[in-house]
């Protein structure tokens, strides 16, 4: 006997693709000025800007220059911004003292922003490597990076970050223990609702040479952080780390590179149900604009389209060097 079937396919999917407004109707996933977070590089000095080469568009900021971006942002409704420094080989030293200094150049630009743009949040970094003469995010002695000598200097360093009036500090060092330590000694210095948004799945990533190019940070690397942060083919150990953190005390976690871990960013959240964010990385926003550049690549469809994938993965929000223009293009409607 032969099967009936009906004259017609039994379900037309592209009906709800047939015109802008249907499209529109049944979209699941939408990207905002309120999913993004926008990381920026700080120099020193005054009234000065330098671009990155590996980054094209991006540029270190001195103080003056970035609380006035942070007002532009404020505007264009990006609700935080998270700041990075960047040190030459002058400010490295084996016992990272700038790290924690009141007057480093993270304090100041926190304290600069509070002052132009309250309304914006202010995230910050914590990790060694910006002032360590080695560039690891830890102590290294005898050639190992310590663990827990490294947490204590974190602590020193989150507590000068929220005297100075930083909304969320972003431990990116990958040591054990550190969220609760931060945590604990917040609590004790009344700092209650500083949030903490752990970089909590973080790789060994080759995808943040250009960062490190941003920083200073590539000539002063010795080796690898393979001890520290994660093995890119390790998946079931995310879900760990971001138990740990979020038992220790994070408010919020990070997977760390972006788009290619889109899988461990559905798995988080779909395991913690917790407020999961992305870092869409240095050599991800280089790789865009490169091809872009090239005339490979429509520059502008590849943002929104990547944006929206962090969305569709799983993301509340995402570190992206593309937030100012994400957002004026959102206003622009
Ligand atoms: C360092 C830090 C890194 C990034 C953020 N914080 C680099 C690293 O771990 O070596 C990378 C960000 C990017 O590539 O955009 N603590």
């Amino acid at each position: 006997m032969r099967p009936t079937v009906a004259p017609y396919p039994a379900a037309r999917l592209r009906r709800t693709r047939t015109s802008p407004a249907i499209r529109g109707l049944v979209r699941e996933t939408t990207v905002t000025a309120d999913d993004l977070i926008w990381p920026v590089f700080l120099r020193d000095g005054a009234g000065e800007r330098t671009a990155v080469p590996s980054m094209p568009g991006v540029e270190r900021l001195t103080v003056d220059l970035v609380a006035e971006a942070a007002q532009e942002a404020a505007e264009l409704g990006i609700p935080a911004i998270c700041l990075f420094p960047y040190t030459g080989p002058e400010a490295r030293t084996e016992d990272c003292a700038m790290a924690w200094d009141p007057e480093n150049l993270t304090n100041r630009a926190i304290r600069a922003i509070k002052a132009a743009a309250p309304e914006i949040a202010v995230m910050t970094d914590i990790a060694l490597d910006p002032y360590n003469i080695n560039g690891h995010d830890g102590f290294v002695v005898g050639g190992q990076i310590v663990n827990d000598e490294t947490v204590e200097a974190l602590v020193k360093m989150a507590l000068a970050q929220a005297e100075a009036g930083a909304d969320i500090l972003g431990p990116s060092d990958m040591m054990d223990g550190r969220i609760g330590a931060i945590r604990t000694a917040l609590e004790a210095a009344g700092h209650r609702n500083v949030s903490i948004l752990s970089y909590a799945a973080k790789y060994a990533s080759a995808f943040y040479g250009p960062f490190r190019d941003a920083v200073g940070a590539s000539a002063a690397l010795t080796g690898d952080k393979n001890t520290y942060q994660m093995d890119p083919a390790n998946s079931d150990e995310a879900l760990r780390t971001v138990a740990r953190d979020l038992a220790e005390g994070a408010d919020m976690v990070m997977v760390k590179p972006g788009l290619p871990y889109l899988d461990i960013i559905r798995r988080v959240r779909d395991t913690f149900g917790a407020p999961t964010f992305a870092y869409q990385v240095s050599g991800e926003y280089a790789m865009i604009e490169a091809a872009a550049a090239n005339g490979w690549i429509d520059g502008e469809k590849v943002m929104v389209e990547s944006l929206m994938a962090f969305k569709r993965a799983g993301c509340m929000g995402v570190l992206t060097y593309f937030a100012p223009r994400m957002a004026r293009r959102l206003k622009a409607g």
